[in-house]
């Protein structure tokens, strides 16, 4: 069944208070709730309610047997209650059993709940919905041995001893909060802790818990935590609400993390870190998801949701705090120049993630506005559109506003619905209320179209130089062709987008013109230009040549620009732009064009080689004086497979892959004295420290070994082992494993991974790391991977394990996977309806890795097709791979 936004209705009661006791076992959990209700239209009490033994109903302390409710597989519904009842329910739930990870479940020994979406009517009957809030008291009991912390939201206010060596804790959460953001949490862990005085004066105790013996993994959390509370006071002026703050390390979880009231709870990949076993990648993530949930705490549950459909309301906005959380964090205590590098190499890795998860997805079967119409199941929508195209969306409404301006725009937000659940149209409401106040007479109207509309805008930039007038006229021109089920019939023809475009323009020589437009007096150096009509023109003064133009800087809306440069346009633009982004972009784009051209040079048997203009400028950028290393590393790393597919017709994986692959090796050896020197230069001998200048100098440093073993240069295979035996932390010993692997000697790679595995094998984060490097290489086929897949380590019921193996191999090994005789599609079907018996919702996320079937050669995307069906055709499928196959099917 689809499920409608335009069919939206309220909840016909007001649930006052909540009032749960649970008596946990692992087993078998009593769950006693208790409601007070106040109705508000009239209309049955309908409550969800899934995989639950109903024990009894009472309603104002009468039982309320015989015929007075109905029940059935997903509802409870009680008819001819009052205006005001106390309704109270007994039921039953099986944590133990419970493989979804949704609902009250059991990791590790230790009770943890997940209940956004719709996980709390795995826990009790109850309007799961987020647009019902209430106030919640909860009463946890368990064994004390085995069960020593009782965590949930709010304030502990009571704690007892019981008979039978139990005890219990009370807690009550003082903010009024729908279900999704209810948490319990009951088990042996170890924790680390601080205080920390709010700007207004309050004294706060922040705790991160997490399985004993991780107590040394805990600190970068914690003080992440410390500095995310700061910055969301300074940068916005939201402060923490409450006297504690819990975060919990969980080993089993589907997603990052989650940002219940008080006590989020975590991916421990995303909590548990120090030098010898995370890398700095692990580190900033971190840093980022914690910012990330603590934010929500204001964007998310302060003010919520009214709808799911709203989802992109919390996610983009707080997805957007995140990055400007981390952005200052790398920019701060550097002078103006390098903060300015460090901010350039956050959007970097940014719009990286953005091209290679959402683009793709915003053109395929499951392509969705931000703001999604129709769904099938939520659990399929938690998408790189709603979170990463949100965030640039709200971004855009930032570059609009100013930064001033959104500021005045979000504290007006908050003014106007904090303690509701609202939708996006009043964020933007709010934003608007400040926009027209800076420019009168205009509005956010064509704007909002961003939230109503799928797909990614194409851009279509021409100049045309007036030699004689010494005018050069840009035209803008915007189109975004249907997709997803915009194509199906009936579906409303698409309106031009609102898109903020930021140029520049340098004449031949590389030199910044000033931009004066006709119609102004002032010149400067970089202009935002508005397209909010299909086709629009800007006309600038004193322009003596033909310039080139600086596109999309900062990446200013997320579009695909096409301009028609020249190579040797893309080479200065690489050399020239003060616009370090878009400095960035020009040499992705000759990357593309070159490895789009050994691809094609493959595919029909023509020797390639690489143009000398495209190694010098890939010199330049890793030998000019002043660029700091981050961003060297960023600029010369090749576009991805996943980027690059987007750009052809058909795409052939395996060619462009040896093709990119290819093209490595060619360059590490036309540089290979550079890249030597790069690694002498960048070496970071101090003790290990993530911050950004030395991850910057280790991600160059790495990047060099990378390009010289692909090449198989001299004395690369020496460098990587002594690298690997003596790295003092993990992100160089992983960098140094990695290229052994890829493309090292097998004997070394073989007796690498070996030692690595008896190093680490009770570090189940390193475990993963070990489990990704194998099924990512290049040599690895399905008959490793199935290998692997009885490694006494290996369970597909831990999700951080399956992706390590199972979604590592079909997402990012475009050799094994891509096989032309098809078994890696094959091995993909068994294992979505495998997981799909175990855990719908990771099931769905493999099962997405077949979204872009079509736009494969005929003889691959035949075989896609197959397993598609064949996965579609598989009785007692889950709704969430439903959805993602038949919309594969369907609308591809
Ligand atoms: N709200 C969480 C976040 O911080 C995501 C939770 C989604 N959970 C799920 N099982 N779908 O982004
Ligand atoms: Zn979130």
């Amino acid at each position: 069944v689809t499920i409608r936004r335009q069919n939206y209705l309220p909840f016909p009661y007001d649930i006052v208070a909540v009032e749960l006791e649970f008596d946990l076992d692992p087993a078998s959990t009593l769950v006693r709730s208790r409601l007070q209700l106040k109705r508000l239209a009239p209309g049955p009490l309908v409550l969800n309610g899934e995989d639950l033994e109903l024990l009894s109903v009472t309603v104002d302390g009468q039982s309320w047997e015989g015929g007075r409710y109905q029940l059935d597989a997903q509802t409870l519904t009680l008819d001819g209650l009052g205006d005001e009842a106390i309704i109270e329910i007994a039921s039953r739930c099986r944590p133990e059993a419970n493989s979804t990870l949704m609902g009250l479940y059991v990791s590790n020994g230790v009770f943890f709940t997940q209940c956004e979406a719709e996980g709390f009517r795995r826990i009790t009957w109850f309007p799961d919905r987020p647009d019902v809030m209430s106030r919640y008291t909860v009463a946890l009991r368990a064994d004390k041995q085995r069960f020593p912390q009782l965590l949930s939201n709010g304030n502990l206010i009571a704690q007892r001893d019981l008979p039978d060596g139990r005890h219990e804790a009370r807690w009550e959460d003082p903010f009024r909060k729908p279900c999704y953001l209810f948490a319990l949490v009951a088990g042996r862990l170890t924790w680390r802790e601080s205080r920390m005085r709010t700007r207004s004066g309050r004294e706060v105790l922040l705790q991160v818990y997490s399985d004993p013996g991780s107590e040394d993994k805990t600190q970068f959390a914690l003080e992440s935590l410390e500095r995310a509370v700061r910055w969301d006071e300074q940068r916005f002026g939201l402060e923490l609400d409450l006297d504690r703050f819990m975060i919990v390390a969980a080993r089993d979880f589907n997603m990052g993390a989650m940002e219940n009231k008080g006590l989020n709870i975590f991916n421990a990949a995303y909590v548990l870190a120090d030098p010898e076993s995370a890398t700095d990648a692990n580190f900033s993530a971190i840093e980022a998801v914690i910012g990330h949930e603590y934010f929500h705490n204001w964007t998310g549950n302060r003010v919520t949701c009214r709808d799911w459909f709203q989802l992109s309301l919390k996610e983009g906005l707080t997805v957007f705090r995140d990055q400007e959380f981390t952005a200052d964090m790398m920019a701060q205590e550097l002078d103006a120049q390098a903060a300015a590098s460090a901010r350039t190499v956050k959007r970097i890795d940014d719009v990286v993630t953005l091209r290679a998860a959402q683009f793709p997805e915003d053109a395929g079967p499951m392509a969705h506005p931000i703001r999604p119409d129709s769904y099938q199941e939520i659990g399929n929508f938690y998408t790189a559109t709603v979170y990463e195209k949100g965030s640039e969306v709200i971004r855009m409404q930032q570059t609009l506003l100013t930064p001033a301006g959104f500021r005045r725009g979000l504290d007006e937000y908050f003014r106007r619905h904090d303690g509701q659940a609202v939708t996006c149209d009043d964020f933007v409401d709010a934003m608007e209320s400040v926009y027209v106040q800076d420019h009168p007479g205009r509005g956010l109207s064509v704007f909002r179209r961003w939230y109503s509309q799928a797909g990614t805008p194409r851009v279509k930039v021409s100049l045309d130089h007036d030699a004689a007038r010494q005018t050069c006229t840009v035209t803008l021109e915007q189109r975004c062709e249907p997709v997803g089920v915009e194509r199906l019939p009936g579906a409303p023809t698409k309106q031009p987008f609102h898109i903020p475009f930021a140029i520049g323009l340098l004449d031949a020589a590389g030199k910044p013109l000033p931009l004066r437009l006709a119609s102004e007096a002032e010149t400067r150096d970089s202009l935002l230009l508005e397209l909010t009509t299909q086709r629009a023109q800007w006309t600038f003064e004193h322009v003596a040549a033909k310039p080139v133009p600086s596109l999309l800087r900062d990446f200013s809306a997320p579009v695909i620009v096409d301009y028609d440069y020249t190579d040797a346009e893309l080479a200065l633009l690489m050399k020239h732009d003060p616009n370090a982004f878009a400095r960035w972009e020009a040499g992705q784009q000759l990357a593309t064009r070159t490895i789009l051209a050994a691809t094609r040079a493959r595919q029909q048997g023509e020797p390639f080689s690489l143009h000398g203009e495209f190694v010098e400028a890939w010199r330049a950028v890793l030998t000019v004086p002043g660029l700091d290393a981050g961003y060297r590393a960023r600029a010369l790393t090749l576009p991805s497979e996943k980027t690059l597919a987007e750009y052809m017709d058909q795409v052939d994986p395996i060619a462009l892959a040896d093709a990119r692959h290819e093209t490595l090796g060619a360059l590490g050896r036309a540089l290979a004295a550079d890249w030597r020197a790069a690694t002498e230069a960048n070496q970071t001998p101090d003790a290990y420290s993530p911050d950004p200048i030395s991850a910057g100098r280790r991600a160059l440093k790495n990047l060099a070994l990378a390009y010289l073993m692909a090449g198989s240069v001299e004395g690369a295979q020496q460098q990587a082992q002594a690298q690997y035996q003596g790295a003092r932390n993990m992100t160089d010993r992983m960098a140094a494993l990695s290229t052994l692997v890829n493309y090292g000697e097998a004997a070394a790679a073989t007796a690498a991974l070996t030692d690595f595995y008896e190093r680490w094998q009770d570090d189940p984060l390193v475990v993963d790391k070990w489990f990704t490097l194998q099924a990512t290489a290049r040599s690895t086929t399905v008959e490793t991977v199935e290998g692997l897949m009885v490694h006494p380590a290996f369970s597909l019921r831990n999700p951080n394990r399956a992706r390590s193996l199972v979604f590592q191999f079909c997402l990012n090994n475009p050799i094994g996977f891509h096989r032309a005789d098809g078994s890696g599609y094959r091995y993909w079907a068994e294992q979505v309806l495998a997981l799909d018996a175990l855990n719908p919702e990771i099931a769905a996320r493999l099962a997405r890795t077949l979204d872009r079937w079509v736009r494969y050669v005929p003889e691959l995307s035949e075989s896609m097709r197959q397993a598609l069906q064949q996965v579609r055709n598989h009785p007692g499928l889950s709704r969430n791979v439903t959805e993602i196959v038949s919309k594969a099917l369907e609308i591809a």
